[in-house]
């Protein structure tokens, strides 16, 4: 890969190496913004997967019907990553990780599930040690994975200027997990978030997560949900991407698309590829995960599950995609990532910006996990969320979350109690059923899932 030309005969020849490549047993380790695989850089080339949708609970994961399925299907797009928003942490997921890695693809998971959340209207509520019991038992059990790439801390919790104090939480769990990891799983496993991308305060999001002293709480890679590269008329300038590049270009940890796809028009083209493998990007991006692998209400789909799920049958999308990666090889060399670059100072508190320099400790309740393990995995019957009657304030963020630990949600199912769960679930999901999503999208197109 370090040596071949750009020609489209070399490009194929990469690819082939790149397909061919060993299955997914070297874990992926973080150095400077980069990912790497050995001495070799890393480049995520991804999908999205929720199987169902993301108002379907089950888990893609324990599900071998599915997995064995999908998982050849994925192999012959070319990824070498694969997302996944939510999972039952009591399932058994041995098979299908195996089949993941056999095929040479890692999985970057969310923890949260729907009812094991962070509250974005709440956020200390939600922040308690039944709470974290559930996400620590998560990465116990996806820990011992080598194909584990990393972990979203959380997806897309602020995700409007007004709930911007929801990012203290979203830090002080990041924290926690890095903190887990050290001390209970036998290798570093990143801990990122998923951002949305809201033009008000994007910035202060990501420098607000790589921001301060304590390097427990800066994440170990930084992904944004990105939809503004639309179309075969638009290009690395039109899209934006020249500006996000060009603004992260000193963060110091790795930055990744872990959303992307913009499908209007449809077919999809997937002539961002070329840019996003290109060293316009490399220096700052490591690749993204395209949204998403099945095709859904929302049309985003690369396949479509056959109505009995036996079969799944290629789209044009998908065509467009494999033809895109295949054609389109890594740069030569390392790609131009950096090392050494620093911490950013904290944003300052404005209209659009919330969130608090001093995040709440561990709830006293939640430190012997750290000690001693998480324990068993439960599942996802039940759930941490409590959701205080109408008119009370959040918790201040020195506030005890004892009292709020246990109490499941009241009022899960109702549109706002829904709306208001940091979930990845609700990307693109029922739940956001009239939520408009700004985002950086261009000819001010607004999209509504
Ligand atoms: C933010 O505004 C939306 C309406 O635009 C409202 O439903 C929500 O409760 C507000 N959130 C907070 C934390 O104030
Ligand atoms: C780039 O940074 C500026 C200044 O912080 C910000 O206003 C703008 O939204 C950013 N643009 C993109 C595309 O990230
Ligand atoms: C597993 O996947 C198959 C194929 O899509 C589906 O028919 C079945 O209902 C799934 N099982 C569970 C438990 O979700
Ligand atoms: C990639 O392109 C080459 C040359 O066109 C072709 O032989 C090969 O089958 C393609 N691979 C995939 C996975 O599309
Ligand atoms: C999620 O919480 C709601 C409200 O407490 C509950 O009705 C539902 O059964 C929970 N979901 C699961 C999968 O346990």
């Amino acid at each position: 890969m370090r040596t071949i030309s750009l020609s489209a005969a070399a490009a194929v020849l990469a690819f082939s190496t790149l397909t061919s490549a060993a299955a997914a047993t070297t874990a992926i380790t973080v150095k400077g913004n980069a990912f790497f695989r050995g001495n070799e850089r890393f480049y995520i080339r991804g999908v999205d997967y929720q199987p169902g949708g993301s108002s379907n609970l089950g888990d893609p994961l324990a599900n071998t019907t599915s997995c064995s399925r999908d998982i050849p299907i994925m192999q012959e797009l070319g990824i070498n990553t694969l997302r996944v928003y939510t999972v039952d942490n009591s399932e058994n997921h041995d098979e299908c990780m195996k089949m993941l890695e056999d095929a040479g693809i890692y999985l970057i998971l969310d923890v949260n599930t729907p009812n094991f959340s962070i509250n974005r209207e709440f956020p200390m509520y939600s922040y308690n040690a039944k709470y974290l019991q559930h996400i620590f038992a998560t990465i116990d059990v996806f820990g011992q994975y080598t194909n584990t790439l990393g972990f979203f801390s959380a997806n897309e919790v602020t995700n409007m200027v007004n709930n911007t104090r929801a990012a203290t939480v979203v830090k002080a769990v990041t924290r926690d997990m890095k903190q887990y990891i050290a001390a209970q799983v036998n290798r570093p496993i990143p801990v990122g978030y998923s951002a949305a991308d809201v033009a008000e305060n994007r910035m202060q999001m990501a420098e607000y997560l790589d921001c301060g002293d304590d390097s427990d709480a800066r994440g170990d890679f930084y992904a944004i949900n990105d939809y503004s590269w639309c179309g075969s008329k638009s290009s690395f300038q039109i899209s934006g991407w020249d500006q996000k590049v060009k603004n992260y270009t000193d963060y110091a940890v790795p930055i990744f698309l872990s959303e992307f796809g913009c499908n209007v028009p449809s077919p999809r083209v997937f002539a961002e590829i070329e840019s996003l493998y290109s060293t316009d990007m490399t220096g700052v991006f490591s690749g993204g995960l395209v949204y998403e692998f099945t095709q859904e209400d929302n049309k985003f789909g690369l396949v479509q599950v056959s109505d009995d799920g036996k079969t799944v049958e290629k789209l044009t999308d998908f065509d467009n995609l494999a033809k895109m990666y295949n054609s389109t090889a890594n740069p030569t060399g390392d790609g131009g990532y950096q090392t050494g670059l620093s911490a950013k100072s904290c944003p300052a508190a404005t209209d659009v910006w919330q969130a608090s320099n001093t995040l709440p400790n561990l709830p006293a309740d939640a430190s012997t996990y750290m000690k001693s393990g998480a324990g068993k995995a439960l599942g996802n019957s039940g759930g941490s969320q409590y959701i205080p009657p109408s008119g009370t304030e959040d918790l201040s963020f020195d506030g005890d979350t004892s009292t709020a630990s246990g109490s499941a949600a009241a009022s899960s199912g109702t549109a706002e109690a829904g709306a208001a769960f940091g979930n990845s679930e609700m990307v693109a999901g029922t739940w956001w059923i009239g939520v408009i999503v700004p985002m950086a999208a261009v000819a001010g197109a607004m999209f509504v899932f």
